[in-house]
């Protein structure tokens, strides 16, 4: 799938240049543009469609990928939802006291509008002979098989399936990228340090590609900080305790909910020197080695692990890195007007930051080089 990526990323950095061209003061929407990258970048994985419409000309997303993401971030709202029926299981579907089921349909219902059409269009064309080459994940989550050669998903499951991916690529990467270049904003020589980073690697001659990443530790260790600090969400996914066990001198029983709390762990002072400071230096090792954006030894949480840790972390991390590096190498970054910095501050129903992140974006590469991305 890496040129259906390089293609997005490509349009990435062709977007940005579109919207600050057209934008007196060059103000970009850090936010839209991060969320939607993502949410392209997935699509055309899984559907070989960046656009689900014809998006805008400036190569912006339409209503219809305006629409999709709203669902899937309803979609992300309803999954931490207080749901009584969760404790006290025979009420599902009688009544629906918080009325948490029904939003949460009606947010499943407008993302898969557009998902399960794809997906039965494509099943006849699989099953009618008319497609014969895989070229996307639905079409190998199609053909997948089992040990009788019997084809191995049904149509519910690959609809579920590919929910799950589409949901999992987009808020996590978004959100990092955002704080991210937030706190470079605020802290200028952690944009000096990243962007000599990608001069250094990269050049100026031509825009950073996924083999470039190996050598982008301090861009890596940006975003690894941003996952310690900011996390999307407070808790990770609900787990459930499988037998009786103590942790850290707590009995905790069998069939327990558990929840781990991200700043819980990413903020933890017996861990962490200064840990509310955004300080990347902190994630770089002497001995030069690779900074990669996991943590085995669960001092912060970004993919978790274990057995039901992420099993997308390669491309978790390669969406991220791509994001951040490809508007650190494309554009110079500052607060909008009549401002000195931008005001970091949670939202006061979660952990995103409460007010999109504006920035004022200039290109900062020769005009040929974005010339090139448009034709
Ligand atoms: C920066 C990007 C990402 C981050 C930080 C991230 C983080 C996480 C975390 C913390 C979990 C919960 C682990 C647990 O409950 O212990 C998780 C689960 C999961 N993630 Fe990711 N993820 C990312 C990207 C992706 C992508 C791109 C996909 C797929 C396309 C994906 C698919 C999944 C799935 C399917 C699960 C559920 C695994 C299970 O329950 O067994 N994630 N992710």
């Amino acid at each position: 799938m890496h040129d259906k990526r390089a293609e997005e990323a490509d349009h990435l950095v062709n977007y940005v240049y579109n919207v600050i061209k057209s934008n007196e003061d060059g103000a970009v929407n850090v936010r839209a543009v991060a969320q939607h990258f993502c949410a392209n970048t997935i699509r055309n994985m899984i559907f070989s469609k960046r656009f689900f419409g014809k998006g805008t000309e400036n190569g912006g997303p339409g209503v219809e990928e305006e629409e999709h993401l709203h669902g899937v971030f309803n979609i992300l709202s309803c999954l931490y939802n207080f749901c009584i029926s969760d404790y006290f299981p025979f009420l599902r579907r009688r009544i629906d006291l918080d009325g948490n089921e029904k939003r949460t349909r009606q947010a499943f219902e407008t993302v898969r509008k557009y998902h399960d059409p794809e997906i039965d269009m494509r099943i006849k064309q699989w099953k009618e002979g008319t497609r014969i080459e895989k070229d996307d994940i639905l079409d190998v989550l199609i053909t997948l098989k089992d040990d009788k050669g019997n084809t191995l998903l049904t149509s519910e499951e690959i609809k579920a399936q590919i929910l799950e991916m589409v949901i999992a690529t987009i808020d996590n990467p978004s959100n990092a990228i955002e704080w991210a270049l937030g706190e470079m904003i605020n802290q200028p020589e952690t944009l000096i340090r990243a962007v000599q980073e990608l001069d250094l690697v990269v050049g100026k001659n031509r825009l950073v590609q996924e083999s470039d990443m190996n050598n982008l530790n301090y861009i890596k260790a940006c975003l690894k900080e941003s996952f310690r600090l900011h996390p999307m969400v407070a808790f990770n996914l609900p787990h459930e305790s499988i037998c009786d066990t103590m942790v850290s001198g707590y009995f905790i029983p069998k069939g327990s909910h558990i929840l781990l709390s991200r700043p819980g762990l990413g903020r933890n002072s017996r861990i962490w020197n200064e840990p509310l400071r955004f300080n990347p230096e902190r994630h770089l090792k002497n001995d030069g080695s690779h900074v990669i954006l996991n943590d085995q030894e669960l001092h912060l949480l970004s993919f978790s692990i274990g057995r039901r840790s992420c099993p997308a972390v390669n491309l978790g991390s390669t969406v991220s890195i791509m994001l951040l590096a490809r508007l650190l190498q494309g554009f110079t970054w500052s607060p909008p007007p009549n401002t000195t910095c931008i005001k970091l501050v949670e939202a006061s129903d979660g952990m995103v930051l409460s007010e999109p992140l504006r920035a004022i974006a200039r290109a900062r590469l020769d005009e040929r080089l974005y010339a090139s991305l448009s034709s």
